[in-house]
C-alpha cells in the first residue's frame, strides 16, 4: 500500500493530493515507503531490533549546577537558572521583549546569539540603550541550522548558551519547504536539541506566537523541549509576566514578574503591584489573593453590569478565564437567585495581565454582585477562595500564606474559606 507524506506539515494519507488538505501547500504530498509488516515489498520490511536493558539503579547520574542569569525573577521561573544541557522555548507576541529580556538576562553569561530577526547594529543598538557590556556575546546573522551547529560545535568550549532569535527564521538544508513551515520548525528543534545534550550547552529557541496562529507555530515544538516559557502580557500595558507551561527541572507555578521601562525590563518584587487605586472603593471593585508558586499576588478585578438592550447579551472578559466567568455566573444565578440575563457584563483585570489560578473566584463573585447592587465592597476588604459548582468555597493552596501577606500588608477584612463558607454567606456584607 503507498503512503503519502506531506512535506510542509507532516500530514499522512493513503492517497495523493495536488493540494494538502491538512496546510493547505500545493505539491507537497510525497510517497514514503511502506515499512509496515504486511507491506508488499519485503526487502523493505525493518529487521527486528532487540533492545538493550540496564538495571536503571545501575545508572551514574551526574549532579549538574544550575547556571544563574542575571534576572532573578527569570531564575525563579526556571527553577533557580538554567540547567546545562536544558533546551528552553521561549514564546511570545512579536513587540512583547524577548529579545530584550535574552540581553538582559544573558549579559553575565558567554553567549552565542544568532538572529535572523535582527541585524548586529540593531542588536547592538538595544544593548548599548540598556547599557548592557557586550563581552560575553558572539553574534551572527545566519540562519542555516547546520552551519550554527557547525559553527557552534567549533566553539562549544568557549560557550555556556546558545540563542536562536526566533526559530521561524532558521532552516535546515535537508528539509523541503521553507523556514518556518511545521517541518523545518520540528526538524531544526531536534537539531537543536540533540547539539544541547551532546554538548551540555544550554539552549534557547525563541518563537513567536500570534493569537490566531499558535496552533500550528511553536506550540508543536513543545514535547521536544526541556522548558516552555511563555512571556505575556498587553503591549498597551508595562507590565509582563514570564509563565512555563512545562518545566522538566522544576515547578511550573512560579512566574517572573517586570515592567518595561525606557531602560528596558525592571524586575518587580511588589505583591501589590497591579493595584492601583486600592484605597478608593468603587461598586464592582474587588481585590482578590492568589499565590502564584510561593508568591502571594494582589490584582483587582472590576466588572461592570449593565442592562442590555441586545436579544443575547454580552459577555466581555479580560484577563480571567472566559468559560470561568460563565460558570460562575451560571453559580451566582442558581444559589444567589440572581437574574443577570438581561444584563451586559464586562469583567477586566486591571493592569493588563491573566490571573490564572482559581483564587480569584471569590472576588470575581463579590464584584459582580457589588456591581450589580451599586454598591461598593467594604473598605480595605480582600477575597481568596474557590468556588465550586454548588456555591461552596474551597481552601486554596498556600491560603495561610497569602492571608498573613494580607494582613501584614494591611488589608482589614479578609474573606476565605475560613470565615465564608457559602457564596450566600457573602450576601450578608454586600
Ligand atoms: P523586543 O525585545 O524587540 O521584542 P520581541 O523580541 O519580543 O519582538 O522589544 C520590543 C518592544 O519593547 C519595542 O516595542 C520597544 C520596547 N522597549 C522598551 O520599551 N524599552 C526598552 O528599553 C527596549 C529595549 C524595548
Ligand atoms: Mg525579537
Amino acid at each position: 500500500m503507498s503512503f503519502f507524506v506531506c512535506k510542509n506539515c507532516g500530514f499522512g494519507s493513503a492517497s495523493w493530493y495536488g493540494k494538502c488538505p491538512d496546510c493547505g501547500q500545493w505539491n507537497t504530498l510525497v510517497e514514503k515507503i511502506d515499512f509496515s509488516p504486511n507491506a508488499k515489498n519485503k526487502n523493505q520490511k525493518e529487521f527486528l531490533k532487540k533492545i538493550t536493558i540496564t538495571p536503571l539503579k545501575s545508572i551514574k547520574t551526574q549532579s549538574k549546577k544550575r547556571i544563574k542569569t542575571s534576572l532573578f525573577e527569570l531564575d525563579r521561573v526556571l527553577g533557580g537558572g538554567f540547567l546545562p544541557g536544558e533546551v528552553i522555548l521561549l514564546t511570545g507576541e512579536p513587540g512583547i521583549g524577548k529579545s530584550t529580556l535574552i540581553l538582559q538576562a544573558l549579559k553575565d553569561i558567554n553567549t552565542l546569539y544568532i538572529s535572523g530577526e535582527e541585524s548586529g547594529e540593531q542588536v547592538k543598538n538595544r544593548a548599548d540603550r540598556l547599557n548592557i557590556n557586550l563581552d560575553n556575546f558572539l553574534f551572527s546573522n545566519d540562519t542555516q541550522i547546520e552551519g550554527i551547529i557547525e559553527t557552534a560545535v567549533e566553539i562549544k568550549d568557549k560557550i555556556q548558551v546558545l540563542v536562536i532569535d526566533s526559530i521561524q527564521t532558521v532552516y535546515s538544508k535537508d528539509v523541503q519547504g521553507a523556514a518556518s513551515g511545521v517541518n523545518q520548525l520540528k526538524e531544526t528543534t531536534k537539531m537543536l536539541v540533540n547539539f544541547a545534550k551532546k554538548n551540555n550547552i544550554v539552549v534557547i529557541i525563541i518563537g513567536h506566537i500570534t493569537k490566531e496562529g499558535e496552533i500550528a507555530g511553536p506550540k508543536t515544538l513543545e514535547h521536544f523541549v526541556d522548558a516552555v516559557l511563555n512571556f505575556e502580557g498587553e503591549k498597551i500595558s508595562n507590565y509582563r509576566l514570564i509563565r512555563s507551561s512545562k518545566n522538566r527541572f522544576g515547578s511550573t507555578d512560579e512566574i517572573g514578574i517586570f515592567e518595561m521601562t525606557q531602560q528596558g525590563l525592571k524586575e518587580i518584587d511588589n505583591p501589590l503591584v497591579f493595584l492601583e487605586s486600592e484605597k478608593i472603593n468603587q461598586p464592582g471593585k474587588a481585590i482578590v489573593g492568589v499565590s502564584e508558586g510561593k508568591r502571594p499576588l494582589f490584582f483587582e478585578i472590576q466588572t461592570l453590569t449593565v442592562p442590555s438592550i441586545l436579544p443575547v447579551p454580552r459577555r466581555v472578559v479580560k484577563g480571567l478565564d472566559y468559560n470561568k466567568v460563565l460558570l460562575l455566573l451560571a453559580v451566582v444565578r442558581k444559589n444567589l437567585n440572581y437574574s443577570l440575563d438581561n444584563y451586559d457584563i464586562y469583567v477586566n483585570v486591571i493592569g493588563g495581565v491573566s490571573v490564572k489560578s482559581t483564587s480569584a473566584d471569590l472576588g470575581l463573585i463579590a464584584s459582580l454582585i457589588s456591581s450589580f447592587k451599586n454598591k461598593p465592597l467594604p473598605s480595605s476588604s480582600l477575597f481568596i477562595g474557590e468556588v465550586g459548582l454548588l456555591g461552596e468555597v474551597r481552601k486554596v493552596y498556600f491560603e495561610e500564606k497569602v492571608i498573613n501577606e494580607a494582613q501584614r500588608l494591611g488589608f482589614k477584612k479578609i474573606f476565605s474559606s475560613q470565615n465564608i463558607k457559602n457564596v450566600k454567606d457573602l450576601m450578608s456584607f454586600i
